[in-house]
Order: C-alpha cells, then sequence, then structure tokens
C-alpha cells in the first residue's frame, strides 16, 4: 500500500532522491591534511543547500500534482490530529510489518484509524480520495494500453501478473519462481512484433529512443535478465555493459525532462491557512530526513537554520 501519505512520502523519501539542488564544494583544507598524514589517496567532499529551497521545491510538487481535496482534508485537522496520522504512518513506515508484500490497502487504513481513532472520519475520507486518485491514473493507463496492439496487451498482462504473484509469494529471490513465472513474461516482451513496438513508440514517443533505436539497448537487457535468472551469468557481458549505458543516458534524459516539467507545472490555489500548515509540515520533515542522515556514522551533518544552511560532509 504506497499511497496513503502521498505527499508526506515525497517529502520523506524522495529528499534524497533530487540530488540537483545541492552544491558540490571542495574542501580542500581536509584534503592537504589527509595528504600529509598518509600515501592513501583520500576522498572528501561536502555539500550544502539551501533549506528554504529544498522546501519550496517540495511545496511546488505538492501544490501541482497532489489533488486539492486531499491537501485541503488534511490540512484542515488540528495540529494534533495531523500529527498523530504522521506519526503513526512513520511508525508503520519504520516496522517490519510494514514489508509485508501482503499488507492491503484496507489494513493499513485500519491501523491508523486504530493510532488516531478522534481522526478516523478524516482517515477515511482521505483514503477514499487518494483511491481515487489511484483508480484514475490506472484508468487512463488502461485506456492506452487498450488502444494498443494485442502483442502489448498481453505482454503487459503477463509481466503484470508475474510480478503480482512473486509479491505475493515473496518470489523474487527464489529462482525457480523466476524460471516459471518471470522468464515466460520476459521472452513474451521480446516477441513483440518490430511494428507493434514502432506502434508503441509513435504514441509514447518517450519511450521511442529505448524501443526503436538501432541499438537494441532494451531488448539486450532483457535478455540479460533471463541469462542471469537461468544461468547465473551472461556471455556478451560488454554488450550488456554498453547497453546499461545506453539506457542510463536515456534515464537521466528522461529525468531531467520530469524535473522541468515539474518547475513549470501550475500550483494550485489554497486557503492561506492550509497552504501556511503545508509549508510547516514540509519544512519539519526535511528536518526529520536531515536527522535521520545525521545518525550515519561517517556523515558529518550541520543544520544550521537561521542562516539557511544545510551542510553534510564526509
Ligand atoms: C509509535 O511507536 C512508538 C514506539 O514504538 C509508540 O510509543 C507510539 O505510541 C507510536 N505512535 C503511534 C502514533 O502509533
Ligand atoms: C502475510 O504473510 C505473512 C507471511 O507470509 C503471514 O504470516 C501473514 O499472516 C499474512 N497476512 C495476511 C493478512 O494474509
Ligand atoms: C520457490 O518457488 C517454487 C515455485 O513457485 C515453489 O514450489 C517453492 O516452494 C519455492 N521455494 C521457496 C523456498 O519458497
Amino acid at each position: 500500500m504506497q499511497t496513503f501519505g502521498i505527499f508526506v512520502i515525497f517529502v520523506i523519501g524522495s529528499t534524497l532522491a533530487f540530488p540537483w539542488p545541492w552544491k558540490r564544494q571542495a574542501s580542500e583544507n581536509s584534503v592537504q591534511a589527509d595528504d600529509a598524514g598518509s600515501n592513501w589517496p583520500s576522498v572528501s567532499f561536502s555539500f550544502d543547500l539551501k533549506f528554504s529551497k529544498l522546501r519550496k521545491f517540495y511545496v511546488h510538487l505538492t501544490k501541482s500534482y497532489v489533488d486539492v481535496d486531499i491537501i485541503t482534508t488534511f490540512f484542515q485537522l488540528s495540529d494534533s490530529e495531523q500529527q498523530c496520522i504522521l506519526n503513526a504512518w512513520d511508525n508503520m513506515t519504520n516496522s517490519n510489518s510494514y514489508q509485508t508484500p501482503n499488507q492491503t490497502a484496507a489494513e493499513v487504513v485500519n491501523q491508523l484509524k486504530a493510532a488516531c481513532p478522534n481522526s478516523a472520519s478524516a482517515i477515511q475520507v482521505l483514503a477514499d480520495k487518494i483511491t481515487a486518485e489511484k483508480d484514475r491514473y490506472a484508468q487512463q493507463y488502461m485506456n492506452f494500453i487498450n488502444t494498443m496492439p494485442q502483442s502489448i496487451k498481453d505482454a503487459d498482462a503477463k509481466l503484470w501478473n508475474a510480478l503480482q504473484t512473486l509479491n505475493a509469494n515473496d518470489g523474487y529471490q527464489n529462482q525457480t519462481a523466476l524460471k516459471i513465472t518471470l522468464v515466460p513474461a520476459l521472452e513474451s516482451l521480446q516477441h513483440i512484433p518490430q511494428a507493434d513496438l514502432q506502434t508503441l513508440a509513435n504514441n509514447a514517443p518517450f519511450l521511442a529512443p529505448i524501443l526503436t533505436g538501432n541499438s537494441g539497448s532494451l531488448s539486450v537487457l532483457i535478455q540479460a535478465a533471463i541469462d542471469m535468472i537461468n544461468n547465473g551469468k551472461v556471455t556478451n557481458e560488454a554488450e550488456v555493459k554498453q547497453a546499461m549505458q545506453d539506457i542510463w543516458r536515456y534515464l537521466k534524459n528522461e529525468l531531467k525532462q520530469v524535473l522541468s516539467d515539474i518547475d513549470h507545472h501550475t500550483e494550485a490555489s489554497l486557503p492561506a491557512n492550509v497552504d501556511q500548515a503545508l509549508k510547516q509540515t514540509i519544512g519539519n520533515q526535511i528536518a526529520k530526513s536531515f536527522q535521520q542522515l545525521a545518525k550515519i556514522p561517517f556523515l558529518t551533518v550541520n543544520i544550521d537554520q537561521n542562516n539557511d544552511v544545510y551542510e553534510i560532509s564526509v
């Protein structure tokens, strides 16, 4: 169940996923000190960033993409109710039970209600809105897939079923399960005729570079996955490396595009008190992620809210 804290997750989970607000900065003093004392080549770096910029980014992201009703419903709860839900969510996502892949959305909602009984009805309203939002995206995807050639519909359904089966049985570590479940799904992807791939590329141009490029990087990687599952190794290592580099370059370009789209997206306008509460909560969650980083033994984390600088160094 990945959807309940959609805006909280944006903040907690992906603070580290967007490296671009970070400014890389040489820390020459420590390099010199290390060089003097040791022959060992040392690596040293530090990052600092403006807390206010990071917060601005996440507030913009949330106001651009999360349904206004969801934001408003949550932030119109009292402070203590908001805090209760955030704490309960943190507890659940940190506990082992959350890792159990068979935990259903309804179970998660019930656990949250049990932890915060005063907000039970608001939690249900939020859960219903989030489910509706999720269904809307799922429906858009299905509408798209339904216009595709039969070979693509079949491969999509096979892959989806295989992943569901593996999830339900915790099968990703089980070679037999991978062989009988995932390999046939991967093979059905490989067997999509070129003309059908071209149809897909025409309708989803962002996929074109990996679907129809001369290099065939995607099919090299699919074959590599099949080889790894069947034999534990690949025989064409150089080719696989090249394909991975191609795909990596593609993903980096896509990420740039995504970040640029986010930057230019129109924000929803919120009631002033909700807007203020959203900023506050996002700021708190970012500060919390930095506190988590401070627990990592080899990182030095310096939080200076007055001067708006958050610094990490090794
Ligand atoms: C979260 O977990 C802590 C310790 O396990 C517990 O004391 C606290 O009551 C829990 N909070 C919520 C909101 O469930
Ligand atoms: C989920 O799976 C675990 C281990 O596979 C099992 O112990 C637990 O009872 C299951 N929970 C539900 C609700 O099915
Ligand atoms: C691995 O998967 C196979 C096929 O699904 C199953 O029969 C077997 O019990 C699984 N082994 C383990 C250790 O879960």
